[in-house]
């Protein structure tokens, strides 16, 4: 016999009895009226009648409390419809036990989906008596529309955390005018970036990293004009080795330090590892008596140096003289460690995130990584650790995934929206005099 969840069983048996009544109801409604039997049979009319009213009030009460009809239609749709897949698929994973009565038990399960439902979170107690780890479980053939992105213990070790969201919709960010964009990136956090709809994070240094093609540039169009939008001024620096999109749009913002020359990225670099050193003695003033202060608690301008085609900067970097080469590996070091809390960072972008390519140092003190697009799976273990399983799902243009502080052990999906207006016009509107 097929097994059945406890939830079916419920619904099941008392479906049953709803048609049993509803029977009863018609059938003593044929005989009836004469004589004893026929008052009997009326008796047993109304009785069936009061019964099939009670127990369908309780069916669908039941139905709408356990799930959460209170909180909306849809909301109580989707989350039926996800609940019963998902005891579904444990019942079919083996994921149960038997009760002291022979009745399958299954694991508590606990659903919240967020308001727009387009992510939500499914905690699936643990059960040590089960000796295959619900961790290893691949839920995403089984929640409908939702997909799992990270799963995980949580910190009890009672339950598993499985984090999921809508793959259709919790992508889809478009913006048809910069107005649009202004709007959406108006915040009072001058010192937070939105990634996409579901990520927004601090100000810090950030890797991206991804074939040609994927996105990377244009996920940076993006943050520039963020940055420039917000109420405190970001001091931008720019370096494209290539002398592409990137430089293209300095020209336009009128960036002061748009180096595209390996000798002016060198300059660049030093004027920026010189301007944080200012900075460190200015505040070093400050913090005597602030110890855990940093440069926005005292409302200071954050300088961004944007660096586009990193690999390419470093491949002639290595054909430098030793001493050029120490100086250029202080000025990044000093950046991506001292620069945390002086407000100075370093956005860089390259293709992939190989040793050879970029100092591990380096690399390792980007707090925020990002691998967009289909990735190697030596790009993914560079960027997020040699233990890290490449995702078993297709990334387009401009999706991939993020990892920064705060994340716990794995990386989250992310997309860069698609910004469908002139960026250039856009720009201009924006170029400080
Ligand atoms: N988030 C996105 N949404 C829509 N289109 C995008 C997005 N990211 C990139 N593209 C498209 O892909 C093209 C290549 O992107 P680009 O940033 O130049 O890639 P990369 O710098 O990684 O080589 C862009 O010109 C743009 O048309
Ligand atoms: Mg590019």
């Amino acid at each position: 016999m097929k097994n059945i969840t406890p939830r079916e069983r419920f619904y099941g048996g008392s479906i049953a009895i709803l048609v049993c009544m509803v029977a009863l109801y018609i059938v003593s409604g044929i005989y009836g009226e004469e004589g004893l039997v026929g008052a009997l049979f009326s008796h047993l009319h109304t009785v069936s009648l009061v019964g099939a009213i009670i127990i369908f009030v309780i069916i669908t009460g039941t139905f709408a409390v356990q799930n959460k009809f209170y909180k909306g239609f849809r909301y109580g749709r989707i989350y039926a419809t996800v609940m019963s897949k998902l005891e579904q698929q444990l019942l079919d994973a083996g994921y149960y036990q038997h009760d002291k009565a022979g009745r399958i038990r299954l694991p508590k399960i606990t659903l919240t989906l967020s308001q727009d439902l387009t992510s939500g979170c499914i905690r699936i107690e643990n059960c040590i008596k089960l000796d295959r780890s619900l961790e290893d479980l691949d839920l995403s053939a089984g929640i409908g529309k939702y997909v799992v992105e990270r799963s995980y213990g949580a910190a009890d070790r009672n339950q598993v955390v499985y984090e999921i969201y809508d793959f259709r919709t919790a992508n889809s960010q478009i913006f048809n005018s910069f107005r649009e964009y202004a709007e959406y990136c108006k915040s009072d956090e001058p010192y937070r970036l939105k990634i996409d709809a579901r990520t927004e994070l601090a100000l810090q240094g950030m890797l991206i990293v991804g074939q040609t093609g994927t996105g990377k540039t244009y996920s940076l169009y993006g943050l520039i004009l963020q940055m420039l939008l917000k109420p405190v001024t970001y001091n931008l620096y720019f370096a494209d080795p290539k002398g592409s999109s990137l430089y293209a749009l300095g020209q336009i913002l009128g960036i002061k330090t748009n180096a595209v020359s390996v000798d002016d990225i060198i300059v660049a670099l030093r004027a920026f590892h010189q301007k944080m050193m200012e900075r460190r003695h200015k505040l070093q003033r400050y913090l005597a008596d602030q110890i855990d202060a940093d440069y926005r608690t005292f409302q200071m301008e954050p300088f961004v140096f944007v660096f586009d085609e990193f690999a390419s900067f470093m491949g002639v970097v290595k054909t430098l003289d030793k001493g050029t080469r120490d100086q250029i590996n202080v000025y990044l070091r000093d950046i991506v460690l001292l620069g945390r809390q002086l407000g100075f960072f370093l956005v860089v972008c390259m293709q992939k995130s190989d040793a050879e390519l970029i100092p591990t140092a380096l690399r390792d003190n980007l707090p925020i990584k990002i691998v967009l697009g289909m990735a190697e799976p030596t790009t993914y273990q560079t960027t997020y650790g040699a233990g890290f399983d490449p995702p078993k799902r297709i990334f387009d243009i401009g999706e991939g995934l993020i990892h920064a502080p705060g994340f716990g052990s794995k990386p989250k999906i992310c997309a860069f929206p698609t910004l469908r207006f002139d960026i250039a016009q856009a720009a201009k509107k924006l170029r400080k005099e």
